[in-house]
């Protein structure tokens, strides 16, 4: 393919090489004049494992060309890779000045091409940038459509500095995210013969999981700082218990816990967060994050009870007490708390769960329910169609699959579902629908 690349950085330096060793025809774009002279003399520009040599390789295959011009690169190339820099502004906010200044240029440049082109977004950018932004400088500058003269996807780059040619060879996936479906061909062609899966989804997901990708990073590093710190205090080697909590890949190393739904809750997780952020305070560590848990989870709780607020509606009914599906524990449940606080603000419930029923008949739960949350065991019923036809809006905490059954096939178009779980099927529906954190 004849392909441009724009932004001769980490990223587009890599990239330009690697396309061209697989036999491409690549022409690069940069604004400094150092880099494409650089190039041009077969030197990478950047610093980085591997690329001096595969620079000198690919520039004697004359397949690489270097130019300044915007336009000579789009009128030689089907197919463009824009990977110029997103650095921060001083308050935070992503600079996105080269990236906008380029497009106005790509615009202008398809505004004189007759044959279609296709645009991919490399650089990272934050959501909504592509669709609300970019694109709409294309069309007023091409005074074209995209997806009809012209298509614009964003691709997210993995690659880390350091090992950037291996991460071209074998990333995690390739992620594409199209406003048409016309470039997935393209896709397929660059990037099928990757031992990855390509996976196209919309642009604003794909923009999205590329910043999520990035703090995760970041929230798994600080992770095992904070771990290892509070292990340094209490005298544990924290190299051994991150060896340990790696080794883990059903519930630790896996997507476990990686779902949103409501808060979590339990007799475990609270109390050992607590107990381990008792310790950092008697030993002077700092955990500033393994501290900002607890709190975030109730704000999380908030959230439901602000959607509840929002409806305007009185009568409520709970499907789940307990903290998880399928069990009957109460302890520190979330829909303990989210019920107590409606019960304050004198909102009328009725809550039904399966497990937590049988336990109080069998006694198991009896004597939790009758000690310390008494106010809330008489609110039980066993009747779930009553509660299904008597509440305006429904609370889901649990994901039972018969009883969200029953739930779709009873709901009316006046009540309301507000979902904690994601529960599946609610296309189904009559009732307006609205989950705790998605629509
Ligand atoms: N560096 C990484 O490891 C990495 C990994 C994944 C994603 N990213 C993202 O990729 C993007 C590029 O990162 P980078 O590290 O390669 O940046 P970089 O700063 O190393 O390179 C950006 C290049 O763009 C050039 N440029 C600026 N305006 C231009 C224009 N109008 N026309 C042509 N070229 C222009 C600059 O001269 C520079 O050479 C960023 O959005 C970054 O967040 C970087």
């Amino acid at each position: 393919m004849d392909i441009s690349v724009f932004g001769l950085g980490y990223v587009g330096a890599v990239s330009l090489a690697c396309l061209a060793k697989e036999g491409h025809n690549v022409t690069g774009v940069d604004i400094d004049s150092t880099k494409l002279a650089l190039l041009q003399a077969g030197k990478s520009p950047v610093i980085e494992t591997g690329m001096p040599e595969l620079v000198q390789e690919v520039a004697a295959s004359g397949r690489v060309k270097l130019t300044g011009s915007t336009q000579e690169a789009i009128a030689q190339t089907q197919l463009s890779f824009v990977c110029v820099g997103t650095p921060s502004q001083p308050n935070g906010n992503q600079d996105q000045s080269a990236v906008v200044r380029l497009t106005e240029q790509l615009g202008e440049a398809l505004k004189l091409k007759n044959d279609r082109h296709t645009i991919v977004f490399r650089s990272t950018l934050v959501p909504g940038t592509v669709m609300n932004t970019l694109i709409p400088i294309l069309e007023k500058f091409s005074k074209k459509t995209n997806g009809v003269d012209f298509d614009v996807c964003f691709q997210p780059e993995f690659l880390r500095e350091g090992s950037s040619i291996k991460d071209y060879y074998k990333p995690p996936f390739t992620v594409a995210g199209l406003s048409s479906n016309e470039p997935k061909a393209v896709f397929e062609q660059l990037f099928s013969s990757l031992p990855a899966e390509i996976i196209y989804t919309d642009i604003a997901t794909a923009e999205t999981m590329k910043y999520f990708c990035n703090i995760f990073h970041a929230l798994k590093i600080t992770f095992a700082n904070e771990v290892a710190r509070l292990c340094e205090s209490i005298q544990v080697d924290p190299h051994a218990v991150m060896e340990l909590i790696c080794k883990d890949r059903q519930l630790n190393i896996s997507s476990a816990y990686m779902k949103p739904g409501f808060s979590f809750g339990g007799s475990c997780l609270p109390k050992d967060l607590r107990a381990i952020n008792y310790i950092a305070k008697q030993n002077d560590v700092d955990i500033p994050m393994l501290k900002a848990v607890l709190p975030s989870n109730r704000v999380h709780l908030d959230c439901a009870l602000q959607k509840i607020a929002q409806s305007g509606l009185k009568k409520i009914g709970f499907i789940g007490l307990s903290f998880k599906t399928g069990t009957d524990d109460l302890r520190e449940s979330p829909l303990v708390d989210l019920a107590e606080k409606l019960i304050g603000k004198g909102y009328t419930l009725k809550i039904y769960d399966p497990e937590v029923n049988i336990s109080t008949l069998i006694g198991a739960n009896k004597h939790f329910i009758e000690t310390s949350i008494p106010h809330i065991g008489s609110l039980m019923t066993a009747d779930y169609e009553n509660l299904l036809s008597t509440s305006e809006i429904i609370v889901v905490g649990i994901s039972d699959p018969d009883l969200v059954a029953t739930l779709i096939k009873s709901s009316r178009k006046e009540q309301i579902i507000l979902d904690l779980v994601n529960i599946k099927g609610r296309d189904g529906l009559s009732a307006s629908y609205i989950g705790i954190c998605w629509k």
